[in-house]
């Protein structure tokens, strides 16, 4: 509360002008104490620029408050050119926990080969006209792949009938870290879509207040999924990464794409080089990444200077990543269910029929009846139900 009034009430000195009268007297002084010739003219377009064409004007960046308004009644663009170059005011929150509470604007910054911009509104253009336009045209697309893969080559089937003989495939510590990571990403990845691509699709169909509380309760939701993410994450990362490390077969499997297009399957192990794909790419480095990243806009990393512009960079990195985590997932779980003929219930009970472990993960197979991998790895015993393959 007291922060809000604190930042509340800068943004009304500084708007006012009152927080300029207040540190120098005379008339219409600087905000601060900087030389407004150190200010680069502003371009058209900008937003510190009330009027486009005055750039134009002799001594228009030197220009103070005062002396444009006399020129153009009710222009503080001296006053909001001052307050974009950079300049700190006074604000009475500890530097410890606002660290930029004295900057009411980023600074003003020129990119290579582009116009000098607000640090800000360079970050919302390429939000807007690169990661959003680009990531969401990548998810359709990979979207449609699926489709066209579903239609085209279909499911993958086991071509024995079911033996009736079950092998435990995952355990109930497996199974319940899967899941309760599957669910959270699922609603991490239901309320990141809307709040990035909602306002295309939804906004015109639900009309701005409601989609404005809906998006605000996501906003909310993916707050609080995204910790539960991170805890059930480590522990998929820590109970999975044995059998995903690099084993024989492997690249045999990679060079001929699992003959998934054969209709001729690789033999692999536990899990395919595909699957291990998934974890080191998908779960293991794009994971921890998306982690990082909205545990760091949460400000929940402690020990780290929370300000605009790493925030901005956090933003960027997060979105990037989550995009291409969907894109891996969206694959991954429509292998997990319809890709996969029988995935799908080794997932949900912990067995597969011994025909559908001899079909997709042969040499796991051959490894269990040797006795080199125990058959049965919990205390729970075999499902009482034969698995459906
Ligand atoms: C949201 C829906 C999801 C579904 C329906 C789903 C389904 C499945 C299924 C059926 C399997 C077993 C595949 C097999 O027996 O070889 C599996 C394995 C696995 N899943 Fe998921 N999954 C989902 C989400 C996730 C998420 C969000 C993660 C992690 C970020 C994840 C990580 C894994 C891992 C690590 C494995 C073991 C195979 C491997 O290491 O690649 N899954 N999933």
């Amino acid at each position: 509360m007291n922060k809000a009034f604190s930042v509340a009430l800068l943004l009304l000195l500084a708007g006012s002008g009152v927080l300029a009268q207040s540190k120098a007297p005379g008339p219409n002084p600087p905000l601060v104490a900087v030389a407004a010739s150190a200010v680069p003219a502003v371009q058209s377009q900008n937003i510190l620029d009330v009027k486009p064409d005055a750039s134009s004007e002799p001594g228009y960046a030197t220009q103070t408050n005062g002396e444009r308004s006399k020129v153009q009644p009710g222009n503080n663009a001296p006053m909001w050119r001052q307050v974009g170059s950079g300049v700190t005011g006074y604000s009475s929150l500890p530097k410890s926990e606002a660290p930029e509470a004295g900057n009411l604007i980023q600074p003003y910054v020129q990119y290579p080969g582009s116009r000098l911009t607000n640090a800000g509104e360079a970050w919302r253009q390429v939000r807007n006209r690169i990661i959003l336009p680009y990531g969401g045209a990548l998810l359709l697309i990979v979207l449609v792949a699926i489709a066209l893969f579903h239609w085209r080559i279909g499911p993958m089937k086991v071509k024995d009938e079911p033996t009736g003989r079950l092998v435990e495939r995952f355990t109930p510590l497996e199974r319940s870290a899967h899941w309760a990571n599957a669910i959270a990403f699922s609603v991490l990845a239901i309320s990141g879509v809307v709040m990035a691509f909602g306002k295309f699709f939804l906004l015109p169909v639900l009309g701005s207040t409601l989609f404005g509380w809906l998006a605000y309760v996501l906003k909310n939701v993916h707050n609080f999924a995204g910790p539960l993410f991170t805890v059930s994450l480590l522990i998929v990362i820590a109970t999975f990464m044995r059998d995903n490390l690099p084993a024989r077969g492997d690249l045999n499997w990679m060079l001929k794409g699992g003959g998934i297009l054969s209709g001729q399957e690789i033999e692999s192990g536990r899990f395919n080089a595909g699957e291990k794909v998934t974890y080191w790419g998908g779960v293991f480095v794009l994971g921890l990444i998306v982690v990082a990243s909205g545990l760091f806009m949460d400000k929940l990393l402690p020990g780290l200077v929370y300000e605009r512009a790493s925030m901005q960079v956090a933003h960027m990195v997060h979105a990037v990543s989550n995009i291409a985590m969907l894109c891996m997932f969206l694959g991954h779980i429509y292998m997990g269910t319809l890709g996969t003929k029988g995935a799908y219930e080794g997932m949900k009970t912990g067995y597969v029929d011994e025909a559908w472990a001899r079909e997709h993960h042969a040499l796991w197979l051959a490894d269990i009846k040797s006795g080199k991998i125990p058959a049965q790895r919990s205390q729970s015993g075999a499902a009482s139900q034969p698995v459906q393959v």
